[in-house]
Parts: structure tokens; C-alpha cells; sequence
């Protein structure tokens, strides 16, 4: 994959391992995750959990578009990065004790890592998983577009540091297995990319249900036009256009960048696809996933 060049630097991901995570080096203050653990949190809370590159931003604008509430206080002009700021992100400009409920976060943080009172059931928890071969494509080229991450070598390389974990945000097992393992501990609604491509409305509805809001107030069939990936692309608070030049190569592509399942044919080998196979069922064999993920 030589698509950005062939002088692309080898990938030297930034990476702060703590508390057995790698973050991101971006926005990262220790201080700030260890104020996490006992972070108030309000019943109202709404938590959108994913590995990155699940439909983190997508989830966001669906549940923006169910819960307009904040007509009243003025959060729905807000882009939907500053609606559902990351709660991992040390920002001095977000005092999130003041933010009107009900509060929306996003979070790539693993299970343990959250607010203990989120982990004992006050809040809410949404969290989207996606086919993690496609999750593995879009990451690789995602590390092309947001510069923090430091660009890929190769597919073949970026390919080896995912199957072990060795990129910002560790490993797509451990997550998915680490929040579907715990998953009692927590109010929690799983749903998938794959199910929101396949049928949005239903998961608008799942929504809905989940967050307590009824469905007769809620224009469902607005909800899923206003979702799809076109619609999204050209509404700027949900496309992730504003990221400035320093934290994005441009040229390289943008946030939005395929929408589509299966994307991870155009890309892999058969023999690389037979290797990820392999691992994925060596870790995954003994979880009993009821997930929408035809990984083939
Ligand atoms: P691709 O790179 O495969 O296009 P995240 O928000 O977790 O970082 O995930 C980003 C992925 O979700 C990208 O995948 C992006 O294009 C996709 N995405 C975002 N909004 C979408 C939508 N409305 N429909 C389909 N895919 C969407």
C-alpha cells in the first residue's frame, strides 16, 4: 500500500503505556486518568465506548439526533466533539461538572479504566463494535490522516502491530473482550456497525428504548436520513472537518472516509486474511458473541 507515498516513515505510534493501556499521546495527562476513577458521574450520563474506528463519530450523531434536549441550554449548536468530548482527553477549556444533563461523553478507554460509579450502573454505556477487519483498514488509514497517531509503514507491518496490540489504544481483543466480559457491572446497550449499515432505523429504535425515550417523540425516519453517511459528510458538526492542519494531513483524506463494510478485500491478502483468522480464533473462540460481524 503505497497510496500516501512511498517515503511514508516507518510507523512509530505514539504511545504512553499506563495502568496496562497504551494511550494515545494526545491530550494525555496521568494526574487527569487517575482523577477518572472517581469522576462523579450522573445517572444521566450517556458514555459512547468504542475500539477507534467502530463508529465512534457515527453513534455520536444518532444519539445527537435522538436527544435534542439541549434545545434548552444551547449544547445542540455545539459540533459533536464538543457535545461527546472524549473523557480520556485532559481539556482545561471542559469543566465537565458544570456541562448541563444529560451529559454525552465518547471514550476508547477499556472497562477498567472508567469511572467507578459508571462501572457500578449510574450512567449509561453504548458500545459499538465493528467487523475488526475493517476496524484494522480504517485504522491503518486513519494513521495517514490524523497526525498523533504516526503513520503506518505498511499494511503488512500495521497489520502484525494490530493483531498484537501494538497501537494506540492496544488491542481490539482486549476491549471487545474486556467490556463484553464486564458487561453485568455495567447499564449497557452493545450494538454494531454492521447492524446500523444494514438496518439504522432498528438500532435508532434500540436506542431509543435504551435511553428511555419514546419512540412516538422521536422522528425515527429523520433520524436515519440525517445519519447517513452522505448527509454526514456535509453537515459540519458531525464530519470532523474543523480538525486544524496540525493534527490532520488533509491531503491525505478525511474522518469520513468510506462508510462501508468489507473494505478489508480491497486491502488484504489471502494469506493475510487466513493469518487474522487464525489469531482471531485463538482469542476469540470461547466468547460467545452474538454480534453482526460477517468477518468473511
Ligand atoms: P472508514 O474508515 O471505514 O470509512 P470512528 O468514528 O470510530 O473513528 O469510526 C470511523 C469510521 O466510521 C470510518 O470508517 C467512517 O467513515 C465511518 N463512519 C462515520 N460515519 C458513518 C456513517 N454515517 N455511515 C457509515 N460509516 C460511517
Amino acid at each position: 500500500m503505497d497510496a500516501y507515498g512511498p517515503q511514508s516513515p516507518s510507523f512509530d505510534p505514539s504511545i504512553i503505556e499506563y495502568k496496562g493501556f497504551r494511550f494515545l499521546n494526545f491530550k494525555y495527562n496521568e494526574k487527569y486518568i487517575d482523577s477518572l476513577e472517581t469522576f462523579e458521574t450522573r445517572e444521566s450520563d450517556v458514555f459512547v465506548v468504542t475500539y477507534p474506528k467502530s463508529g465512534t463519530v457515527w453513534t455520536q450523531q444518532i444519539v445527537s439526533l435522538i436527544c435534542p434536549d439541549e434545545d434548552r441550554t444551547g449544547e445542540e449548536l455545539l459540533p459533536n466533539n464538543l457535545r461527546f468530548p472524549w473523557i480520556e482527553f485532559f481539556n482545561e477549556e471542559i469543566d465537565h461538572s458544570s456541562r448541563p444533563s444529560p451529559r454525552f461523553f465518547s471514550s476508547h478507554l477499556p472497562y477498567n479504566l472508567v469511572p467507578n460509579e459508571l462501572r457500578k450502573g449510574k450512567g449509561k454505556v453504548i458500545y459499538v463494535s465493528r467487523n475488526p477487519k475493517d476496524v484494522m483498514v480504517s485504522y491503518f488509514h486513519f494513521t495517514y490522516f490524523f497526525k498523533p497517531m504516526g503513520k503506518a509503514k505498511d499494511f503488512s507491518e500495521f497489520m502484525d502491530n494490530f493483531l498484537n496490540g501494538n497501537v494506540p489504544l492496544g488491542s481490539w481483543f482486549d476491549h471487545l473482550r474486556g467490556w463484553y466480559d464486564h458487561r453485568d457491572e455495567f447499564n449497557i446497550l452493545f450494538i454494531s456497525y454492521e447492524e446500523m449499515i444494514k438496518d439504522l432505523r432498528s438500532v435508532v429504535i434500540k436506542i431509543c428504548k435504551f435511553l428511555g425515550k419514546k419512540i412516538e417523540n422521536v422522528d425515527i425516519d429523520k433520524i436515519a436520513e440525517e445519519g447517513t453517511f452522505n448527509k454526514m459528510k456535509k453537515n459540519p458538526k458531525a464530519n470532523y472537518e474543523w480538525i486544524p492542519a496540525d493534527h490532520a494531513n488533509k491531503e491525505n483524506g478525511s474522518f469520513l472516509r468510506k462508510g462501508t463494510i468489507g473494505d478489508w478485500k480491497n486491502v488484504m491478502t489471502v494469506a493475510q486474511n487466513e493469518k487474522f483468522d487464525q489469531v482471531f480464533q485463538e482469542k476469540m473462540k470461547d466468547l460467545p458473541l452474538k454480534f453482526i460481524w460477517d468477518i468473511n
